[in-house]
This record gives C-alpha cells, sequence and structure tokens, in this order.
C-alpha cells in the first residue's frame, strides 16, 4: 500500500503580503515551503510527493527538494487560481499505485508523524477519509452585516486542519467534480457522501496567515 502526499503550496499569500508567493517565504532563513518538504520526507507513512507550486516556481521547488536531499519528490505541477484546483492538478500527478493520498497545506510547517499516523491509520477500518480537528474554544455565532444572527451550538463544532488523508479513489472522484468553493478536501468527500473521521489536531498546525504567525511559527521552532 502505497501513501502519496499532495503538498498544497501554490498560494499567493497575498495576507502575508511578502515579495514572493508564501510557500519562498522566509522561515528561519529557508523558504517556508523547506519545513513541511523535510518532514514529509522523512515521515515514515509517506512514499511519494508531489508539490503544486505557485505557477512559474515549479522549478524552484525541484531545486529545493534536490536541496534538502528529498528524493520521495516525484512532481512539481503549477497550481491553479483557487486551492481545490491545485489540489486536483496535484492529484492528477500521483501515480496509479497510491493507495491513499494525503494532502497537506504548505502554509501550515510544523506538521508531525504523530498527526500523519492519526489520520492515515483509519483508513484500513473503512474511513473514507480523516482530518485532524481542534475543538473550538471561543463561542461562534453566525453573522450577517455586523448582526448576530444565531449561536452555534459550540459542543458540535470544530476547526479542521491538514494534513488530511483519504483512500486515493474516493479523493479522485471528489476531486474530478466542482472544486473552487471548497475550502478543504473533506468537504468534498462529505458533499459525495464519503465518511470522515476527525482525529486530534494539534496547535502547532497553525497555518500561517500574517507575518505575525510566520513569527509565531518561528519562535516555536527556535
Ligand atoms: N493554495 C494553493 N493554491 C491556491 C490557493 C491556496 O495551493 N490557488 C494553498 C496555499 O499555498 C496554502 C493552502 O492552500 O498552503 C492554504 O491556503 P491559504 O493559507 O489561503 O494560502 P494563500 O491562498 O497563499 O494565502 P492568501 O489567502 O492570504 O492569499
Ligand atoms: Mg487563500
Amino acid at each position: 500500500m502505497s501513501v502519496w502526499a499532495v503538498l498544497a503550496a501554490a498560494g499567493r499569500g497575498e495576507r502575508l503580503d511578502a515579495d514572493r508567493p508564501k510557500a519562498f517565504a522566509p522561515l528561519r532563513g529557508r523558504p517556508l515551503l523547506a519545513e513541511s518538504l523535510e518532514r514529509l520526507e522523512s515521515s515514515r507513512w509517506i512514499d511519494s510527493i508531489v508539490v503544486v507550486a505557485p505557477p512559474g516556481w515549479e522549478e524552484p521547488v525541484i531545486l529545493l527538494a534536490e536541496e534538502l536531499g528529498c528524493g520521495k519528490v516525484i512532481a512539481s505541477v503549477a497550481g491553479g487560481e483557487k486551492r481545490g484546483e491545485s489540489v486536483r492538478l496535484g492529484v492528477e500527478e500521483v501515480g496509479n499505485d497510491a493507495a491513499v493520498i494525503l494532502v497537506h497545506d504548505a502554509a501550515r510547517p510544523l506538521v508531525s508523524d504523530v498527526v500523519i499516523e492519526r489520520v492515515v491509520t483509519p483508513l484500513s477500518q473503512g474511513w473514507d477519509g480523516a482530518v485532524p480537528g481542534l475543538p473550538l474554544v471561543d463561542t461562534v455565532k453566525r453573522v450577517r452585516d455586523s448582526a448576530v444572527e444565531e449561536t452555534l451550538p459550540r459542543g458540535e463544532l470544530m476547526a479542521v486542519q491538514t494534513p488530511q488523508a483519504f483512500v486515493a479513489g474516493v479523493l479522485r472522484d471528489a476531486v474530478a467534480g466542482d472544486v473552487a468553493s471548497a475550502s478543504d478536501c473533506a468537504s468534498l468527500v462529505e458533499a459525495r457522501g464519503g465518511r470522515v473521521l476527525v482525529v486530534d489536531g494539534d496547535p502547532r498546525l497553525l497555518k500561517v496567515t500574517t507575518a505575525e504567525d510566520l513569527a509565531l511559527v518561528e519562535s516555536w521552532l527556535a
């Protein structure tokens, strides 16, 4: 059984507002992407990696992978306008030997083998997908034009992260449809009736959005 990782790194990083795409913004003097790439490479669960690069950055991704000694990187392809499109383009490069496809955001540099194990192992127990989630600590309200419409039952809500793992055929089918409005891959699988398990997430899987997030992750690595 072969596990392929698709690393979504094609975003522009508009909220980070750097002079280059977010995946190449510096984290401890290296491109942000280097951290997750190295961690996926050294994971005993991952056999092969496809990187979805910002358009025009496919070659720098390959050079970075070579520099880091990431021999599991099979392809670097240009991403699309939306995350869902980038994932689909990455999944198209995944080999036919894949039993499981794990999708991860390069914007979450601190992926760990522990979390990868948590999302991969349920797939041999009948789940179509597994995602890391954290309980919400704040009260959550649905708001329109600054007016509260409703307070949601917090106990039923989770904040979901990546890496997300799926049975390969399930994810291939899910990304073949309309992906433009999906904010994660699990939602596409759910929409088709797939069974997705939530496992314990990790606060360190923070998604780097702003410069402050980058500084925070940097402080955790120091
Ligand atoms: N992503 C992608 N292709 C896109 C958009 C996003 O591969 N067209 C990836 C990003 O590279 C990131 C992950 O999806 O690893 C989560 O997206 P986000 O944090 O929103 O990153 P950006 O879209 O780059 O940031 P912003 O929304 O601030 O522009
Ligand atoms: Mg975005």
